[in-house]
C-alpha cells in the first residue's frame, strides 16, 4: 500500500547509517511514509551506492561546482522537483541550508543530532558533551529552522556518560538510539502527530 503514504526525499553527507533505518523502517507496510529519492551534496557519500541497492532513486551535486549556496539550492530544488517529496529528511547532510530554503519547506523538513540539543550544536558534539563532563548524552530529530541545529523538537533519547568513555564510545551508544527515534519521529510528521508550531 504506498497510496496516502507521504514522500520522504533523505539528504546525506556520507555513510548514511540514518537513511538505512529510515529504508529498513518504511519497509513495514503499515508506516506511514516512503522514501522516494536520496540526495548527497558530494559524489561520493557511501550511502549513495547503498540506497541505489535497495532501488530508491539517488543523485548528488557537489557543492563544490556551486558559486553559492543559492545556486547549489537551485540544482536540489531541480531534483525535488522530480521526486516531489512532501517531507525532507537530512540524515547527516553537512552543508548548512540557506533561511530562504528553510522556509520555503518549513514544517516539512527534519534533521537529527547527535546532542541532546539545545546542547551541543555543530560539529564534535561528543567531544562537547565529554569536554563539559555532563552524565547523559543522547540525541534529538527536530524541524529544521534557519539556525544550524535549532528548531522544535520532535523526540529526544538519552544515554548515559560512561565512566572511560571516549568521543568514539558514546557516538556508537548515540547511534543506536538515532537508529531508533529517527524512523519513529518520521513516522509522527508524516502522520501530523508532529507539527512545527
Ligand atoms: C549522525 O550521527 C547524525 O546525527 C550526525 O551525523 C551523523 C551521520 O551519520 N548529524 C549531524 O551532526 C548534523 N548536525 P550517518 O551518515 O551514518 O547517518
Amino acid at each position: 500500500m504506498t497510496e496516502g503514504k507521504k514522500r520522504v526525499a533523505i539528504l546525506i553527507s556520507g555513510r548514511g547509517s540514518n537513511m538505512s533505518a529510515l529504508i529498513e523502517a518504511a519497509k513495514a507496510p503499515d508506516y506511514p511514509a516512503r522514501i522516494v529519492g536520496v540526495f548527497a551534496n558530494r559524489p561520493d557519500a557511501a550511502g549513495l551506492p547503498i540506497a541505489a541497492n535497495y532501488g530508491i532513486a539517488t543523485a548528488w551535486r557537489w557543492h563544490k561546482d556551486y558559486p553559492s549556496r543559492t545556486g547549489f539550492e537551485l540544482a536540489l530544488g531541480d531534483v525535488l522537483k522530480l521526486w516531489r517529496p512532501d517531507i525532507i529528511a537530512l540524515a547527516g547532510f553537512m552543508r548548512i541550508l540557506t533561511p530562504e530554503f528553510t522556509a520555503k519547506w518549513q514544517g516539512r523538513i527534519i534533521n537529527i543530532h547527535p546532542s541532546l540539543l539545545p546542547l551541543h550544536r555543530g560539529l564534535h558534539s561528543h567531544a562537547q558533551a565529554l569536554a563539559d563532563g555532563v552524565t547523559e548524552h543522547g540525541c534529538t530529530v527536530h524541524f529544521v529552522t534557519p539556525g544550524m541545529d535549532e528548531g522544535p523538537t520532535i523526540l529526544q533519547a538519552r544515554v548515559p556518560v560512561l565512566p572511560g568513555d571516549t568521543p568514539e564510545t558514546l557516538a556508537e551508544r548515540v547511534l543506536a538510539e538515532e537508529h531508533r527515534i529517527y524512523p519513529e519521529a518520521l513516522a509522527m510528521v508524516a502522520r501530523g502527530e508532529a507539527r512545527f508550531g
